[in-house]
């Protein structure tokens, strides 16, 4: 087993990365001396095939579980699915000492963390993510939070995980289109932080598509030992937190533009990232063969490099970018690469420049 840990003082946490670690959740449930009654909380997909694993466990162990179970997908990750929620912990009489175990993806996640971090104005909660974006990114750093009608996670708070159990036996049943949207942020890390994982990513590019487990479990616990560090500085994103955002901006804004469903986030940051990197060749000297790199990496991963817009759509995407929560006295910042491995936030980028980049991007025969 791999075990990564994050320091936040007395909010400090581990995430455990193995397969078979569902088996275990009790016992592990058992190290943080908690009370008896729990709630896991997941979605039709996942409690469908991990859920009982998950329960016997807990019961196993001397835990007194309910499960709750709701609709899988983003729109689950609203106000009426909280309320749903806190009326179900108090039937089950959930007190300070319970916790809830979010079972999922990202939605899960989002929702049972930000479930947990209000009920009783705050109960401890475990995180076992079962997608790839979920294991290398949203379980990671205690962002919680639903989405309004307005927009996406408008609601939500900083509120951190007890424990983060990545069962790699979850990445079996995943489908390959929401595999390879996970694997856009994996490749992000490599960008921003690490060129040696960027190099062992190309690498080992067809054993990590088999979702070998070896290779995989070295990859996510590196993925979660950037994230943890970039987060132990910067917890709340006043800085260095934003690099997580590279390739975002736009990727958010294709997303917004393209209407729910077309996009995964991780089909849109893969093209927002490479065209961040053609800005960045521009803009801080990124190599023409690292950006070259960059799109032939996302390309071999089966993720979508372009997008072909027309005028009126153009429009619509820049005005998505200023509308963008990180967006701050109306001025959009970027992130860019100065090289793979290191970028540097905050930079100002001219909106005709994003234009004609994404011209280029969508226009290229490749
Ligand atoms: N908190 C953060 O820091 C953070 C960071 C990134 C993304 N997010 C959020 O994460 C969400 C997206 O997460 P996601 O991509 O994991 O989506 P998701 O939770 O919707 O999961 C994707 C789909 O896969 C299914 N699924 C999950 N695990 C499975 C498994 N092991 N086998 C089979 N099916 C499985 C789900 O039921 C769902 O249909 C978004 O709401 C996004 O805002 C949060
Ligand atoms: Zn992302």
């Amino acid at each position: 087993m791999r075990t990564v840990s994050v320091q936040l003082g007395n909010r400090s946490y581990a995430i455990k990365i193995a397969p078979g670690l569902i088996d275990q959740l009790g016992r592990e449930c058992a190290r943080l001396k908690l009370g008896a009654r729990c709630a896991i909380i997941t979605d039709t997909n996942v409690g469908r095939r991990f859920a009982k694993a998950a329960f016997n466990s807990l019961a196993t162990t001397g835990f007194s579980p309910s499960l709750i179970v709701v609709p899988a997908g983003e729109t689950a990750k609203s106000l009426k699915t909280v309320q749903t929620c806190y009326d179900l912990l108090a039937a089950h009489r959930l007190e300070r000492k319970s916790f809830i175990v979010a079972l999922g993806g990202g939605v899960v996640g989002d929702l049972a963390g930000f479930v947990a971090a209000t009920y009783l104005r705050g109960i401890a909660f475990v995180q076992v993510p079962t997608t790839l974006l979920a294991q290398v990114d949203s379980s990671v750093g205690g962002k919680v939070g639903v989405n309004l009608k307005a927009g996406k996670n408008l609601v939500g708070a900083f509120y951190q995980p007890r424990l983060v159990l990545c069962d790699l036996d979850t990445m079996r049943t995943l489908p390959e289109r929401e595999f390879r949207a996970g694997f856009a942020e994996v490749i992000k890390y490599g960008i921003i932080y690490d060129a040696r994982l960027f190099a062992q990513l190309e690498r080992d590019l067809p054993k990590l598509l088999r979702r070998e487990p070896q290779t995989l479990a070295a990859v996510v616990a590196r993925c979660c030992e950037i994230k943890s560090d970039v987060v132990g500085q910067d917890e709340t994103e006043n800085g260095l937190r934003a690099i997580l955002n590279f390739g975002h901006t736009i990727g958010h804004a294709i997303e917004n533009i393209s209407g729910y469903g077309k996009f995964l986030h991780g089909e849109a940051i893969s093209i927002g990232q490479v065209a961040t990197a053609k800005l960045s060749s521009g803009l801080m000297g990124l190599s023409g063969d690292d950006a070259g790199r960059i799109r032939d990496l996302f390309k071999r991963a089966g993720l979508p490099t372009q997008i072909k817009l027309k005028p009126a759509q153009r429009q619509k995407l820049f005005a998505a970018m200023r509308l963008d929560k990180k967006v701050s006295g109306g001025e959009i910042k970027f992130v860019l690469a100065k090289r793979i491995g290191r970028v540097v936030w905050g930079q100002r980028v001219a909106g005709e420049l994003i234009g004609s980049v994404l011209d280029e991007i969508g226009n290229r025969k490749s």
